[in-house]
């Protein structure tokens, strides 16, 4: 099988990865969503099918094909995406790159809401969604080995990322400043990444890389992480 020549440094591991935004209706023809792309978590998931492993990609609404060789489940919500993932799961490694909405609003309406004339907004109540990182760092058993998440900031990268790392009971974050403008030169939505990897070990940056090289570039380091004397 070709798979561009890349070493199977995954053989045998089941992935379970998000990817995308979620969308949280706020009636049948409307929604709140965050920007996400999709094109970070989907690369990683195809870095990973080419690297071996067998991987499960639960995505949010992205215009994105489905990368080859993965299986992948198509949601909206974020309890969709929650359902899903303990669906997929167990896995030897879990990475939820998704742009999951924080908040669903509460008691969505059944039919479109109409303008009433009035000229007065409708008001909406917002209920918290379930935090699917934290659900999974958090596992007694059945918790995967290797549980990575990421950190979007637009200040106090390392500081909002390290906390979001012990709260969520991740073994990696990957954190990103996208305080950058989101079109032109940004990371979101953009091609490329900068990103700088926190563990209990430390912090480790990488340079600006196309978000395919910073996919097999995560594969790689997963790899060793299982099999360190390969490294
Ligand atoms: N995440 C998740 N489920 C949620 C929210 C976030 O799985 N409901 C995951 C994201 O996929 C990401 C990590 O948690 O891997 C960090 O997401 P982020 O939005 O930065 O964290 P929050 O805890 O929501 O903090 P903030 O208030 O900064 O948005
Ligand atoms: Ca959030």
């Amino acid at each position: 099988v070709s798979n561009g020549g890349k070493a199977r440094l995954l053989e045998g591991r089941r992935v379970v990865i998000t990817s995308g935004p979620t969308h949280e209706p706020i009636d049948p023809v409307r929604y709140i969503a965050n920007r996400s792309s999709g094109k970070q978590g989907h690369a990683i998931a195809a870095a990973a099918a080419a690297a071996g492993a067998d991987v499960v990609l639960v995505s949010g609404p992205v215009s994105l094909p489905d990368p080859a060789g993965v299986t992948v489940v198509h949601v909206e919500t974020a309890c969709q995406m929650q359902e899903a993932v303990d669906k997929a799961l167990p896995a030897d490694i879990a990475i939820l790159a998704a742009a999951v909405a924080d908040w669903r609003v509460k008691g969505a309406a059944a039919q479109k809401i109409k303008k009433d004339g009035s000229g007065r907004p409708p008001v909406m109540e917002f209920t918290e969604n379930p935090d699917i990182l934290a659900g999974i760092g958090h596992r007694g058993e059945g918790r995967p080995a290797l549980v990575i998440g990421f950190a979007a900031e637009t200040a106090d990268l390392l500081a909002n990322a390290k906390a979001k790392l012990e709260r969520k009971g991740a073994d990696w974050i990957l954190a990103n400043d996208v305080s950058t403008p989101a079109y032109g030169t940004g990371i979101m939505g953009g091609d490329a990444n900068e990103i700088q990897i926190l563990s209990r070990d430390g912090v480790e940056a990488w340079p600006r890389l196309d978000k395919r090289q910073v996919a097999d570039r995560l594969v790689a380091r997963i790899a060793a992480h299982f099999e360190p004397e390969d490294e």
